[in-house]
């Protein structure tokens, strides 16, 4: 480990072990804060590339501005990275994944194999072995190699990087909750295995620690959820033999929605989420950087506003809770950070999940897939005027989304791809959206 790319510095001898598919996860301790320090690892006579890093702004610094890039969504069949080659040459210190890192399954429609750009040659995951064989097909692409290469990563899973729309303990069509609780190790370990994570978040059988918190000097309290783990099923199951997986239910003849025994991130996750909120405010801004669309995105139903069963707004009581607590808030400092929906989105976050036109407590930006299939785009600009709070969807590009915040205004710009089957294509600004610190609404800017 060295201050420079000469690489002349520190060392130490770690054991890359089989059982942990030869993965290290290596802890320095006494580095200097807010500054770039460049890796890399030996073994024999091999050498890896030099990797680069840097680590957080002190505790007790006032920095003037942070920039980091928000990604989810990467299904290697539906296109090439060009999104993470072109990301290395954005002026960033992290890159946060909101989740969707990898997909366990293609999609069987003639619509998605029409858009394929690349195989995956092997079968829907189940064992560890396969899922170990999935993260080292996604880790064979030179372009993500370089994103890793170039920046540290705070990473979050989400539901593909296990099995789609699982919840807690139980997957689409499949009973046996043990079996899936095996399934669910197996996916948990691969992927902390090929991310870098801590030994913190290292898992224990099914079980891993991975909501967390972490600071940037007084600038970012990025708060990390995990909306997986621990939720409660979806509500509103199909009769058998369908199977139970996100669909869109109408809200007001469903009244297991609002359910509050129901829960998205469990008991123990939402006291500590409720302890982070309610503490005196350790930065000008706090962040929860989460899998899901936050605000609520209703949708016209011939009988009604329907409301999708996987998201926030199939846990509403859930959803409310976490919202009041964003409220009571003193300042209006919070901004929600998702992924998910395969679009680029900006929007305000209404102090009432069940009303729409409440006023804001928070601002919302969907960071957009790397290239994962789009969401709807007809259909969620369809749905815009039943959803005033939303200011932009955007479900007709692929990219991240590079966030700027500074001590009075954040600032989101949607970094697109051209063309997500290019793996050399270029970026553009789509978009872009701040929110001034105190005031919760997004504006173009
Ligand atoms: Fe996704």
């Amino acid at each position: 480990m060295a201050r420079d790319e000469g690489m002349r510095a520190r060392s130490g001898v770690t054991l890359a072990m089989p059982d942990l598919a030869h993965s290290v996860h290596v802890e320095v301790g006494g580095l200097e804060p807010g500054r770039w320090y460049w890796y890399r690892f030996r073994t024999g006579d091999q050498q890896s590339p030099i990797g680069r890093t840097r680590t957080a702004p002190a505790p007790g610094t006032s920095p003037t501005s942070l920039r980091f890039a928000a990604a989810s969504c990467q299904h290697w069949m539906y296109g090439n990275w060009a999104a993470y080659r072109r990301m290395i040459e954005e002026d960033i210190t992290f890159v946060l994944h909101l989740g969707d890192y990898i997909y366990e399954a293609p999609s069987s429609s003639a619509a998605a194999v029409k858009q394929k750009v690349r195989d995956v040659p092997f079968g829907v995951p189940k064992t560890l072995a396969d899922y170990r064989q999935m993260h080292s097909l996604y880790k064979s692409d030179t372009a993500i190699q370089a994103a890793h290469a170039a920046f540290p990563w705070i990473a979050i899973w989400d539901d593909h990087d296990v099995e789609n729309d699982y919840a807690g303990d139980r997957a689409p069509g499949r009973p046996g909750r043990a079996v899936f609780l095996q399934q669910r190790a197996a996916a948990y370990q691969a992927y902390w295995e090929h991310l870098p994570l801590r030994m913190a978040q290292r898992p224990a059988g099914p079980d891993a620690l991975l909501y967390r918190r972490l600071t940037f000097g007084d600038l970012l309290d990025l708060v990390m959820l995990d909306e997986r783990q621990y939720r409660s099923p979806l509500a509103c199951p199909p009769a058998p033999p369908a199977l139970d997986r996100n669909r869109l239910v109408v809200a007001d003849s469903s009244p297991e929605l609002f359910d509050t025994g129901r829960t998205m991130i469990g008991d123990e996750q939402e006291r500590w989420l409720a302890r982070c909120l309610a503490e005196p405010a350790r930065a000008r801004w706090l962040v929860l950087g989460q899998q899901l669309m936050f605000a609520p995105f209703l949708q016209p139903l011939k009988a009604g506003t329907g409301v999708g069963t996987d998201g926030w707004g199939g846990y509403a009581a859930s959803h409310q809770r976490v919202l009041d607590l964003v409220a009571a808030r003193p300042n209006r400092d919070t901004l929600v950070l998702g992924g998910d929906v395969h679009g680029f989105i900006a929007s305000d976050v209404p102090m009432r999940g069940s009303d729409v036109r409440s006023a804001a407590v928070a601002a919302h930006v969907v960071c957009g897939p790397i290239s994962s299939r789009l969401g709807a785009h007809d259909r969620y600009v369809a749905a815009l005027p039943l959803n005033p709070h939303v200011k932009f969807v955007d479900a007709r590009h692929h990219g991240f989304t590079r966030c700027t915040l500074e001590r009075d205004r954040a600032v989101f710009e949607f970094r697109a791809v051209d063309d997500v089957r290019d793996p050399g294509s270029n970026l553009s600004t789509l978009a872009a959206f701040e929110t001034r610190w105190g005031t919760p609404g997004l504006r173009p800017v």
